[in-house]
């Protein structure tokens, strides 16, 4: 008997746990039809950022644009000057040409951190025809004086008023950064989040010893990435309810058979589609197939959250315990 592949993530009943997640390739609507082509079972767009809504480009906004230079898939992704005048009536118009190119589920994008006018975006976002909605809370808390409750406290806030405002899921793509990212995860669940979303990758920028500028890098992941999404799943599933997406380090079949076996309902996929095509999502797909054929599981139902901290057999393998025997591990 054949695996049963489907998942059900924010609400949403979906053929397969493999899902294209925001970058430049939703952006093209020929790149969106050899996703769904190619298996896709949902697609997430690329976002629509607060900084294109509330026209005001802050320090943080103009440095991300400079990723134009450096890396030239971006420069379909970050907006140059002209679009950014565009960005939103762009962004509703391409959400509705997509839901018409596609039969899959839609997931809209907005990426912001402090609450306001941006945060309306949400219902527009709906009315365009967006199935589930992921907001992307990318905060760097640079300020000195501002204590980690507050930014736990402003995310929170942003949940709830977007809830609040729109009908369909709400996933909250966020960093592990967090003092405690499982009371985080608990308490997101509580202000109504449909799904967490792990985690953003942070664009590290690098010092030019040469011209002493500050230099962004935008690079893709690297499977070893995976990990740290593979920890946290593992902790938190059985600890909230609500839907989790690995997304971070998701390259070949193996990768997103390990992330549902720590507690993933998806994973999203981006850089290895960026290295090899959309068509890379059909062997991601059979791979995973194979795989649950060869060890005799039926469902990925049945595989989730199999080696999660609740059910794994070494639970200590997720915890500090887990930090001193890796470190006897080295032998010199
Ligand atoms: C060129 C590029 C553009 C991206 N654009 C967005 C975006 O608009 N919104 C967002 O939330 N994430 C964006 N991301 C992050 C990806 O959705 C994803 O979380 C990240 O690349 C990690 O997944 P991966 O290891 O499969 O690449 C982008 C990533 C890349 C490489």
């Amino acid at each position: 008997m054949k695996p049963n592949l489907s998942t059900r993530y924010l609400g949403l009943q979906l053929a397969n746990p493999v899902v294209p997640g925001a970058s430049p390739l939703t952006g093209n609507l020929d790149e969106v039809r050899r996703l769904e082509d190619a298996g896709a079972s949902a697609i997430v767009m690329h976002s629509l950022f607060e900084e294109q809504l509330d026209r005001d480009v802050g320090a943080e906004f103009a440095h991300m644009r400079r990723f134009e230079d450096v890396f030239s898939e971006a420069a379909n992704f970050f907006p140059s000057a002209a679009d950014y005048a565009l960005g939103p009536e762009e962004y509703l118009g391409q959400l509705r040409r997509i839901k018409d190119a596609v039969a899959i589920p839609v997931i809209g994008s907005l990426n912001g951190t402090r609450a306001g006018r941006w945060v309306d975006y949400a219902s527009l976002i709906e009315q365009a025809g967006a199935d589930a909605l992921e907001l992307n809370l990318y905060h760097l808390a640079t300020d000195a004086t501002v204590p980690g409750t507050d930014v736990r406290d402003m995310i929170l806030e942003i949940v709830r008023e977007v809830k609040r405002a729109v009908r369909i899921p709400v996933s909250v793509k966020l960093a592990p950064f967090f003092s405690s990212f499982s009371n985080v995860g608990s308490l997101l669940e509580g202000a109504g989040a449909d799904g967490l979303v792990m985690f953003n990758r942070f664009y590290q920028p690098d010092i030019d010893v040469e011209t002493l500028e500050v230099v962004p890098r935008l690079e893709l992941s690297t499977p070893d990435e995976l990990r740290l999404r593979l920890r946290w799943l593992a902790i938190l599933f059985g600890q909230v309810r609500i839907s989790m997406a690995a997304t971070g380090g998701v390259h070949d079949s193996h990768d997103v058979v390990k992330a549902l076996l720590a507690g993933a309902t998806v994973v999203q996929v981006v850089s290895c589609l960026l290295k090899k095509g959309p068509d890379h999502l059909t062997a991601l797909i059979d791979g995973l197939r194979y795989w649950m054929e060869e060890h005799e599981y039926e469902s990925v139902s049945q595989m989730r959250g199999a080696l999660s901290l609740a059910n794994c057999p070494d639970p200590a393998a997720f915890e500090r315990a887990n930090y001193l025997k890796t470190l006897q591990l080295w032998k010199t």
